[in-house]
């Protein structure tokens, strides 16, 4: 009989600590190569770096026929995600232009300008909650610029994310936005179907006139992309923006010097990617198999723990020491296969704007609260980040 380990802990909605949530997978790491988490319906976790990069690399067993550990059998359809070879490129070449670094480096000034913009006004009143007055809203209005839509949107959205992340208080979950994000879309659609814009600029009309397979795309997988473009920009921005500032708020030093050398800051961004990584990513398994031990069944699902990745020892010197200038720095937070996040140089763009332009304007603040900050698992969260500094 093969031996395992079973461990029952709640990786996806427990309310902890600031950054409990890393100590306990650093924890679970060090003990186990793998285990069975019992919680919930029940999946394996791998939690070593090289096993990790394996699992990414061997698409015809660790397959993306459902990326989320707790649901195997999903009712609803993210894509690119949940394609497989070879339609997954097929998919990819009709968006990867649109997000290559080339593309993103012409939105720079932009990006720049709306982190100044937001961040200006709150200035003169010398404190904030960081999350609702930056991280809600500037990745949103990103996000409408490279998509080539009106920034008036942008309260649709901020409230949408809202209402789905369930972090208006006293309201749980609610599930309709997502009904009104695929609403927003799907009107969209059929709005650039009947009068398209220029394809260079509105990425909707761009999609409509792409074709798969010598035929037009069809108006479903257009839907797809879109809502799954939605859901994976706005809350990851968001939150991984939360982390760069949670941390520079609590280490003066770091502060210090990304305020006086904004040359430091891609490599503090990577840093903080790798340190406070987010989210992790799972894998349905195709057949039977003995990974390196694990005795995974046909349509168990297995997460891929990017966060105990990442933070991996037996990978990364002084794996558990922030050191912004850190090289080389083989993070895998945006994942390690072809399924590798399509939106990572936009993401990387908007954390280091929002960092130059916050030192610019504000090189000098801490937290405003000497209460325990919580932080939401799952995509690893800051509820709240309040701001003070001197006017
Ligand atoms: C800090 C911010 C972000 C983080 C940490 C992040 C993380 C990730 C990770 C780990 C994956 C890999 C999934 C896998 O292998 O299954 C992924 C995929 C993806 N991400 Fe991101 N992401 C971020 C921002 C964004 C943004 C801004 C966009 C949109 C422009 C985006 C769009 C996507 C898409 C479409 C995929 C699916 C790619 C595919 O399946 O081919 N992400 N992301």
């Amino acid at each position: 009989m093969v031996e395992y380990a079973s461990v029952d802990v709640d990786l996806t909605s427990k309310i902890a600590p600031a950054t409990e949530h890393w100590k306990e997978i650093d924890r679970l790491r060090e003990q186990h190569r793998f285990f069975w988490n019992s919680h919930g319906p029940g999946y394996w976790v791998l939690t070593r770096y090289d096993d990790i990069r394996e699992a990414f690399n061997t698409p015809e067993i660790f397959s993306n026929r459902s990326i989320v550990a707790t649901d195997p059998n999903p009712a609803y359809r993210f894509l690119p995600s949940f394609s497989e070879p070879p339609q997954h490129m097929k998919y990819r070449h009709l968006m990867n232009a649109w997000f290559a670094p080339a593309a993103i480096k012409r939105y720079a000034p932009r990006v720049a300008e709306l982190a100044r913009q937001t961040i200006e006004p709150l200035v003169p009143g010398g404190r904030c909650d960081f999350i609702r007055a930056f991280g809600d809203g500037f990745p949103v209005k990103v996000f409408l610029l490279v998509m080539g839509l009106p920034l008036d949107d942008a309260d649709f959205f901020v409230s949408a994310v809202h209402r789905m992340s369930g972090d208006t208080p006293g309201h749980p979950s609610d599930m309709t936005a997502w009904d009104d994000i695929q609403n927003y879309w799907r009107l969209m659609v059929e709005d650039r179907r009947s009068a398209p814009r220029d394809p260079s600029v509105d990425f909707v009309t761009h999609l409509s006139r792409c074709e798969l397979d010598g035929e037009p795309l069809p108006d479903q997988d257009i839907l797809d992309i879109l809502v799954t473009l939605t859901l994976g920009s706005l809350d990851t921005i968001k939150n991984q923006l939360g982390w760069c500032f949670y941390h520079l708020a609590t280490h003066p030093d770091d502060r210090r010097r990304v305020a006086a050398d904004p040359e430091l800051v891609p490599s503090a961004v990577e840093e903080f990617l790798r340190a406070y990584p987010i989210v992790g990513m799972a894998r349905k398994v195709t057949q039977d198999i003995d990974f390196h031990g694990c005795p995974i069944k046909q349509d168990q699902m297995v997460l891929l723990s990017i966060p105990a990745a990442t933070r991996d020892p037996r990978q990364f010197p002084d794996a558990d020491k922030v050191l912004i200038d850190r090289s080389p720095n083989r993070h895998i937070a945006f994942g390690a296969s072809e399924h590798r996040c399509l939106g990572s140089h936009l993401a990387r763009c908007e954390l280091q704007s929002a960092i130059r332009q916050w030192h610019e304007l504000i090189p000098d603040y801490h937290l405003d609260t000497d209460e325990q900050l919580l932080a939401h698992g799952g995509l690893i969260s800051l509820r709240t980040l309040p701001l003070a500094w001197d006017v």
